[in-house]
């Protein structure tokens, strides 16, 4: 008897946990909304992914998620530009029709406020080419080492071993191999702190730990040739055995 009653209890309690918390959403949604109209780009970015995701509460209409996004990137908010500048590069459903120039535009705006995502999508977007073969190759080439290395200063590994290998291959700039070995293994120095990424398996940790990889393994084909170094077997082996151990990691 006791227990049923303490059940019942427990049960009322949560509902009205739950109808408080939906009322907070309701209220913070009112707010949001209005300081959205009132031209608060903040706020139009947070409303914005609330629509676009379905989430806090918010019924999921990407249309107007993503009309809420724009409106915030044009009046320069930085997260907006650098979220629309990677659904343009990259197309999303049928609501966003691929279109790189478009998308290189919104990251090149965010890259400009400091987004370091963008800088590592522009050096990519560029490289690839795709979308953009308005441009010569030795100008797309060109931006692409720009914006890596500019995400290379600001500590991406992700743009640091894509800068290594622009030096090594001399796309968009002087081919350089003590360069492309300097920031190969500036990378690969960040082996034991990417290992042990809280989430290893989410796709930002994932990168990461490729970019280490890549560079190891970059730098292990290096020492062996002599390129940019002596040649050194030793070092080129260890280098080899410790992306090898890498896979062996639990
Ligand atoms: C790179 O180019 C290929 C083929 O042109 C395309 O399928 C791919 O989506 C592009 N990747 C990026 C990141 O733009
Ligand atoms: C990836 O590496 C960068 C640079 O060290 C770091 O700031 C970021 O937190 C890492 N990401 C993940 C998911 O571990």
């Amino acid at each position: 008897m006791m227990a049923a009653v303490w059940r019942l209890f427990s049960l009322l309690f949560l509902i009205a946990v739950s109808r408080a918390s939906e009322e907070e959403d309701i209220e913070a949604h009112r707010k949001l909304a209005s300081s959205a109209k009132e031209g608060d780009v903040v706020a139009q970015f947070l409303l914005g992914q609330d629509y676009f995701w379905g989430q806090n509460g918010v019924k999921k209409d990407e249309e107007t998620g993503l009309g809420l996004i724009i409106q915030a990137a044009d009046g320069q908010d930085k997260g907006a530009q650098e979220m629309a500048g990677i659904l343009y590069i990259q197309g999303h459903s049928d609501l966003i029709k691929k279109n790189v120039r478009k998308g290189v535009e919104y990251a090149e705006a965010a890259a400009t406020q400091g987004s370091v995502k963008s800088m590592e999508a522009l050096g990519k977007a560029f490289y690839n080419g795709t979308g953009l073969e308005h441009m010569r190759e030795e100008g797309r080439m060109e931006n692409s080492v720009r914006w890596y290395l500019a995400g290379a200063r600001e500590g991406s590994l992700i743009a640091q071993a894509d800068l290594a290998d622009m030096y090594r291959l001399g796309k968009g700039t002087k081919q350089d191999y003590k360069k492309a070995i300097e920031w190969y293994q500036k990378v690969a120095a960040n082996m034991d702190k990417v290992a042990l990424a809280s989430n290893p398996n989410s796709p930002p940790a994932r990168a990461n730990m490729t970019a280490v990889s890549k560079s190891m393994n970059n730098l292990g084909s290096m020492f062996a040739q002599g390129m940019g170094a002596t040649k050194d077997f030793d070092k080129a082996i260890s280098y080899f055995e410790e992306v090898m151990q890498s896979w062996l990691r639990p």
